[in-house]
C-alpha cells in the first residue's frame, strides 16, 4: 500500500486542489465530531486516496491496537509497560488489567489529589506565612509542558493561587521565579516521576534552600506529583502531599492525572473534571466512530499522506487563539518524543521516514513572522489551522472576528495562491512596466495549492482543550501503529544526558577532558578560561 500511496501523491503533485471542488467535497471531507467541524478538504486528498489511507490503517491492524491499548495490554514492548493514561481521564471504573481494577487505585489519587487542591485554593491548608498565594510546579518535560499550557489555555477560568514553572536548569529559570515571590505563602510543588530528573531535582534543591530561609520547617510546603515514594520521603515531603501514578502512564501523556495538579489549582476540581471529562469524550469517539468519521484516524491519515506519501518534512500547528502559545511546544513533544524514532517494533528500520518535525505559533503572530516561507518558500509545510467559534471576551467580539478572518484567509491563500497575470495586473496598478513589470509581477506570485486542515471548536473551554488534547494522543498513537514504531518509549534523550553527567566533573576541573573529541575539548577549554 505504501508504494500505491506514495506513487499516487507523485502523481496528483501537479493536480490543483481546488479543481477537487464540487457541491459536495467540503462537507465529505470534514468531520463533525461532537462539537467539532474538522476540513480537511483543502488538501490533495481525494476519495480514492482516503479508501487507500484507511486500507494502510486497516494493514497496520490501528483498531485492534487501538483496543489493545485501552484494554491494557503491554503495548510499549521495550518498557514492557501497559499504555493506559486513557484510565486516567475516565470517570468511573471498572477497567480489569491482570485481575485487577485499576480505576481504584486511579480514582482515589484523582480524589486525594483534587482535595488537596481544594484545600490549597481555600485556605485549608496554609503556608507557614498564612494563605498560599503562589503555586510553583518544578518540573520538565512532560512534567512541565501539559500544565504550562492547559493554565495558560484556561486562563479565564484561573481563580486559584497564581501558579508558575520551573523547567530549565538553567539557573536563571528558578532564580527569575522564585525572587518575585513570598516563601512563606508558596508550594513548591516537585513534578517528577522518576524523582531523578537531574533538572528537576537540581531545581527542587534550590527552592528548598530559598524556602529553607524564611520558615522554618520548609518541607512543609513542598508536595510532590511522583511515583518514587522512596525518594520523596528522603527529600522529606509527608505521603500525604505526593500523587503517584503507575508506570503505566508516560511523561508527555501524564497531565491527566497528578501531573495535572498545577491545573487544578488555577481553574479548581469542577473545571479540571470537565478537562478529563472532553478528553475521556474524545476517547469514546476514538473507539466507537466508524473509520471515515474518526477524527484522531483521520488526522493520523492526512498526517501520513503528507509526510510520508508527499514527503512534506515539517508541519506548522497554528491555532488562532493567543491562549494556544504553548500548544505547539507541548505537541512538539507529543509528536517528536513519541514518533520521532528510526527503528519499527520489531527492529526493523523505519524505511518511510519517522514523524515530521512540529512546529507553530499562534495566528496571527505567525503570520508576521514564518508565514512568508509558509506562503512563498520552496517547501511545501502543511498547516494545521485551529479557531474558536466564540472567545471569552464578548465586548472584543470585533476582535474574535477579525481573528477567525485572519485564520480563513490564510487556508484560502494557502490553496488559492496567486497567479503570474494577476501578479501583472498588481504590479501594473502600481506604475511597473515593460521588463519591470514582469520582474516585480514575479515576487508576487503565490504557488497555491498547499495543504491545510482547519480544526473549529465551540470556545476553548476546559472540556473542548480535554477533546483537543486526547485528539493529537490519539492521532500520534495512530501514526506510531503505522509507521510500525513504538509511540511510548525515549530512548533517544538517553544519551545526552549520559554525556552530560560525565561532562559535569570535566566542567568542574575534576577530571581530565583528554578522552573528549577535540571540538569537545576546545569548548571545555574554552568556557573554562
Ligand atoms: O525527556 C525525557 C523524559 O523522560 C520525558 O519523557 C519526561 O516527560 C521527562 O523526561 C521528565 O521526566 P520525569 O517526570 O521523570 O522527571
Amino acid at each position: 500500500m505504501w508504494e500505491t500511496l506514495q506513487s499516487k501523491a507523485r502523481a496528483v503533485k501537479a493536480r490543483r486542489m481546488i479543481d477537487l471542488f464540487d457541491d459536495r467535497r467540503a462537507q465529505e471531507f470534514s468531520i463533525n465530531a461532537e462539537n467539532l467541524l474538522f476540513d480537511y478538504s483543502k488538501t490533495n486528498i481525494d476519495t480514492e486516496t482516503r479508501r487507500d489511507l484507511i486500507a494502510l490503517a486497516q494493514e497496520a491492524g490501528w483498531a485492534q491496537k487501538r483496543d489493545a491499548m485501552f484494554a491494557g495490554e503491554a503495548i510499549n514492548i521495550t518498557e514492557r509497560r501497559a499504555v493506559l493514561h486513557t484510565a486516567l481521564r475516565r470517570a468511573s471504573g471498572p477497567l480489569v488489567v491482570d485481575g485487577q481494577d485499576v480505576m481504584e487505585g486511579v480514582l482515589a489519587t484523582r480524589h486525594a489529589m483534587l482535595r488537596f487542591a481544594e484545600k490549597v485554593r481555600t485556605g485549608m491548608f496554609q503556608g507557614q506565612g498564612g494563605k498560599i498565594t503562589d503555586v510553583v510546579n518544578i518540573g520538565i518535560g512532560g512534567s512541565d509542558l501539559g500544565p504550562v499550557m492547559a493554565v495558560q489555555a484556561l486562563h479565564p477560568y484561573a481563580d486559584g493561587p497564581n501558579t508558575h514553572f520551573v523547567s530549565n536548569v538553567d539557573g536563571a529559570h528558578v532564580h527569575d521565579v522564585l525572587s518575585g515571590l513570598n516563601p512563606e505563602t508558596t508550594l513548591v510543588v516537585v513534578a517528577s516521576k522518576t524523582f531523578t530528573t537531574i533538572e528537576t531535582m537540581t531545581n527542587a534543591q534550590t527552592a528548598y534552600d530559598w524556602m529553607a530561609q524564611a520558615v522554618p520547617n520548609p518541607a512543609d510546603q513542598f508536595a510532590a506529583l511522583s511515583s518514587a515514594e522512596e525518594k520523596t520521603s528522603a527529600f522529606g515531603i509527608a505521603p500525604e502531599r505526593v500523587f503517584g501514578f503507575e508506570d503505566w502512564v508516560g511523561g508527555r501523556y501524564s497531565m491527566w492525572g497528578p501531573i495535572g495538579f498545577s491545573i487544578a489549582i488555577s481553574i479548581g476540581s469542577f473545571n479540571f473534571r470537565a478537562f478529563l471529562n472532553g478528553a475521556e469524550a474524545m476517547d469514546n469517539h476514538f473507539t466507537t466512530a466508524p473509520d471515515l468519521e474518526n477524527l484522531p484516524l483521520m488526522l493520523a491519515l492526512i498526517g501520513i499522506w503528507h509526510a510520508q506519501c508527499c514527503g512534506f518534512e515539517t508541519r506548522a500547528v497554528l491555532p488562532y487563539e493567543q491562549r494556544l502559545l504553548r500548544l505547539p511546544a507541548y505537541l512538539q513533544q507529543l509528536e517528536m518524543e513519541s514518533n520521532g524514532k528510526s527503528v519499527q517494533m520489531n527492529g526493523e528500520p523505519v524505511d518511510v521516514g519517522s514523524g515530521p518535525i512540529v512546529w507553530g505559533e499562534p495566528g496571527t503572530n505567525g503570520q508576521h513572522a514564518f508565514y512568508q516561507l509558509i506562503h512563498q518558500g520552496t517547501r511545501v509545510i502543511p498547516c494545521e489551522f485551529m479557531v474558536a467559534k466564540e472567545g471569552h471576551e464578548p465586548h472584543l467580539a470585533h476582535q474574535h472576528q477579525l481573528l477567525q478572518a485572519n485564520c480563513l484567509a490564510q487556508s484560502e491563500a494557502l490553496m488559492l495562491g496567486r497567479d503570474f497575470e494577476t501578479a501583472k495586473h498588481i504590479a501594473q496598478a502600481k506604475g511597473f512596466e515593460g521588463d519591470e513589470l514582469d520582474r516585480q509581477a514575479k515576487h508576487r506570485v503565490f504557488a497555491g495549492n498547499r495543504p491545510s486542515t482547519t480544526l473549529i471548536y465551540p470556545q476553548l473551554t476546559p472540556y473542548v482543550l480535554g477533546q483537543i488534547i486526547a485528539l493529537y494522543e490519539h492521532r500520534v498513537f495512530v501514526e506510531g501503529v503505522i509507521l510500525g514504531i513504538n509511540s511510548f518509549d525515549q530512548w533517544g534523550v538517553e544519551l545526552g544526558k549520559e554525556l552530560a553527567t560525565a561532562l559535569g566533573p570535566i566542567l568542574s576541573g575534576q577530571i581530565d577532558p583528554s578522552d573528549k573529541d577535540g571540538s569537545t575539548q576546545q569548548l571545555v577549554a574554552h568556557l573554562k578560561s
